[in-house]
């Protein structure tokens, strides 16, 4: 795995526009060579400004948008219209307003009952879309991923049986500290994509970044160092805020 590359932004709205900008200049790259791109979009409230610059004008036209294949990273346990659902965080930035074609965006259904099965169904379509054979983990051209002051990324919290899942590629997860379920990615479909973009921002995380870019590896205590693609390349995207506890001789 090649090491990791940190870009340090003034602000959240700086460190958007460049997340937006790979977005761009990376779907027509695929779709140039092999007609089609695929991307995981990670919930919470960081990508909302990313997912919105993408259906604006500046970017949105520049984007082969019928090539585009949009799977969710992860998603609450919660319907669709609830004002936690990444799924509608997702849809009033982007899919309500950029010319996504309802087929492309291939929405977690996490409300249901039969958690186990939806995963499984899921992953069946990821597989059908992203034309995987077998066992092994599709490789998504890119994923973005948020990081939670926890040292969490996806629903992969510390400590929570997830971390250990080396098969399945999509699972539901306990999360005790939160007292719910989540589905979510797991690490060998994460560390099978050829892009990941970690974009982060805000004080409250400069700690738990300092630990997770530049600290032992602990990756019970802080999944997001879990995040080790075996061919992908991995980029940080953070604000001066995350970032004022890095050593920056070190980055
Ligand atoms: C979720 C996200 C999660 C998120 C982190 C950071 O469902 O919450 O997928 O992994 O990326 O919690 O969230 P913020 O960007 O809101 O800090």
């Amino acid at each position: 795995m090649s090491e990791p590359e940190l870009r340090v932004f003034p602000d959240s709205e700086a460190l958007s526009q460049e997340a937006a900008r790979q977005f761009e200049s990376l779907s027509r790259e695929c779709v140039g060579e092999r007609a089609v791109f695929s991307a995981a979009l990670s919930g919470g409230s960081t990508p909302r400004r990313l997912y919105e610059l993408l259906a604006g004008p500046g970017f949105s036209s520049g984007i082969p948008w019928h090539r585009v294949r949009l799977f969710q990273v992860d998603e609450r346990c919660v319907p669709p219209e609830h004002p936690d659902s990444n799924y509608r965080m997702i849809r009033e930035a982007l899919l309500d307003r950029a010319p996504v074609p309802s087929a492309s965006f291939h929405r977690l259904a996490a409300e249901l009952p039969h958690r186990e099965a939806t995963c499984r169904e899921y992953a069946q379509e990821m597989a059908r879309v992203l034309g995987s054979k077998g066992r092994e983990a599709p490789g998504l051209d890119l994923i973005y991923l948020g990081m939670g002051p926890c040292g969490h990324t996806a629903s992969l919290f510390p400590g929570s049986a997830a971390l250990d899942e080396r098969n399945l590629w999509i699972v539901p997860n306990y999360v005790p500290k939160l007292a719910a379920c989540r589905l979510t990615m797991t690490f060998p479909v994460l560390n099978a994509a050829r892009r990941i973009i970690f974009l982060v921002a805000g004080a409250e995380k400069a700690e738990t970044l300092r630990q997770v870019v530049q600290g032992p590896r602990q990756t019970e205590l802080y999944p997001a160092q879990g995040v080790q693609p075996r061919k992908g390349r991995v980029s940080w995207y953070v604000d001066e805020a995350a970032a004022s506890l890095l050593n920056r001789r070190a980055v």
